[in-house]
């Protein structure tokens, strides 16, 4: 297929560093950096929110009062535009006072006619640009809706007809549901609900993640392993009767980090700064992390970190069981950054109290702070129930902090057992999540610290892996030619009149 450069609608409702809830934000501020190194024209939409900082981000307006409809409805959109920071891709904040007027990413009920909104005037921007996408890259249920447009009331639009789609499912669990209303918001009463024999919530309720896949030309989640997981009820949040449907057009491509963004060699906020070849600077940053902590300062303790949501789908729930036994008989630190359920910062703030030369808790969220953890802890624990990509493990791999992990996702993907005797392997995975296979994998892992060689080896190893966005970029530029290609294969199939849709 010809390697012509595409103009790519990228949607986004949280993108770094502008807003952010979770690892979309840092994809959507990564990924269209290494698209547009490729050569494609791609331009970044997202919601103006309320706490957006125009003048820090150089916003300037590109469109001013142009009309939206929704439904019968009309409403005026404005259109500022900026660029990623440090790069030429031009981003696109969309803006209505009454819509996003809030600081808030996320409101609950009013999200449906806030995201078709967006979506409906990310489309309209472009037409008044003049600006035809070939593809519009969908993130997660907030930018569903534009796959179901492009299917069914712009099917025969001279503008959008041959604009294919790509959406990617990052987080399955949050569906984006609502009632019939949607529906005329989003000029799509007529159509109707989906019907799907395995799905009856669908004949009364909008789904919009149903509606992403139902409509897509292709659709990726984030790792491969992830891809085959959602075929299955454990994983598939209910909606793996019509992923299975669609199994052929559904690819996983695991996410990257930025190296220069993440590199230990150069990173200014941590203590002392290294790289593989050179790795002592890392003894210096765990003792200042353990001095921080105000943990024991002793070089020969494992010090372990949590770094994320206090959530059950992190495998707290697992943690909690596991970590108390642990301690009570082993000589590990540990140190817990983030916050999320109360019942966890109840736990862990027991935990800390009965072991204060051992457990410390941050519970807040500190990009340095982070950084002095990823560069300064021994382990990464991830024990994660889902993770469809993560980004933490990799950022640990290139600190030379070993991951150890549920094998799940993206953790299955980009962390491999170490086995002592081949010397292979960048850290420590386990497969079921239960008390019993973490607990023993967090023996394994404290018995080959004590084995420095072997460990040094791992962390080398470790360091060394590539997983920069260039290699997703690249598999993304992939994915949206099959898009097209599907695209216009259907436009041909229903300009013949051979199917009717
Ligand atoms: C979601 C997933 C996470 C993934 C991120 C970016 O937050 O839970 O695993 O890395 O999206 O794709």
């Amino acid at each position: 297929m010809s390697d012509e450069p595409l103009r790519i609608l990228y949607l986004a409702s949280e993108v770094e560093p502008f807003a952010r809830t979770g690892g979309l934000a840092e994809v959507a501020g990564a990924l269209p950096r290494s698209l547009r190194a490729l050569g494609h024209d791609i331009r970044v939409a997202m919601p103006c929110y309320g706490h957006i900082d125009a003048q820090r981000w150089g916003l300037r307006p590109l469109l001013s009062d142009y009309t939206v409809t929704l439904g019968n409805r009309q409403e005026q959109a404005s259109l500022y535009q900026s660029v990623l920071p440090d790069s030429d891709v031009p981003i696109w904040f969309i803006d209505n006072q009454r819509l996003f007027g809030s600081p808030e990413l996320y409101l609950g009920e009013p999200d449906a006619e806030r995201f078709i909104f967006w979506c409906q005037a990310s489309l309209e921007a472009a037409r008044q640009l003049d600006w035809q996408p070939d593809v519009i890259h969908a993130n997660d249920w907030h930018a569903a809706i534009v796959a179901n447009w492009l299917r069914t009331s712009l099917r025969r639009d001279l503008f959008f007809r041959d604009t294919a789609l790509l959406y990617t499912i990052h987080t399955l669990a949050y569906r984006g549901v609502f009632g019939q209303r949607v529906l005329e918001i989003a000029g799509l009463a007529e159509y109707g609900f989906i019907t799907h024999p395995d799905l009856p919530s669908l004949h009364r309720l909008v789904d919009l993640m149903s509606r992403g896949i139902y409509y897509a030309d292709i659709i990726n989640t984030v790792s491969p392993t992830h891809a085959r997981e959602i075929l299955t009820p454990a994983y598939g949040e209910g909606l793996d009767p019509m992923l299975r449907d669609r199994r052929d057009r559904l690819f996983g491509v695991l996410n990257g980090i930025d190296p220069d963004r993440y590199n230990p060699a150069t990173d200014t906020q941590i203590s002392a700064t290294y790289d593989a070849d050179h790795p002592e600077g890392k003894a210096v940053c765990k003792a200042a992390l353990q001095t921080t902590a105000g943990l024991d300062v002793d070089p020969k303790i494992p010090l372990l970190s949590f770094i994320g949501r206090l959530s059950d789908q992190k495998g707290l729930g697992l943690l909690q069981e596991t970590l108390e036994p642990l301690l009570a008989h082993h000589r590990i630190q540990l140190i817990v950054l983030g916050t999320g359920e109360e019942r966890y910062h109840q736990w862990l703030q027991v935990l800390h109290e009965r072991y204060p030369e051992a457990v410390q808790t941050f519970f807040t969220f500190s990009e340095p702070l982070a950084r002095q953890c990823y560069a300064g802890s021994d382990i990464l624990l991830m024990p994660s129930l889902v993770e469809p990509g993560g980004t933490n493990q990799l950022i640990a791999l290139r600190y030379g902090t070993l991951p150890l992990v549920h094998a799940t996702g993206g953790l299955a993907d980009t962390v491999q057992d170490i086995d002592p005797y081949a010397n292979t392997g960048t850290g420590f995975v386990f497969k079921q999540p239960e008390v019993q296979s973490l607990y023993g994998t967090v023996m394994r892992a404290t018995e080959a610290y004590r084995h420095k060689p072997l460990w040094d080896n791992a962390v080398k190893r470790a360091m060394r892996t590539d997983w920069s966005w260039s290699r997703a970029a690249k598999r993304y530029d992939e994915l949206y030619r099959r898009a097209r290609a599907s695209r216009l294969a259907r436009r041909s199939r229903l300009s013949y009149g051979s199917i009717s849709e």
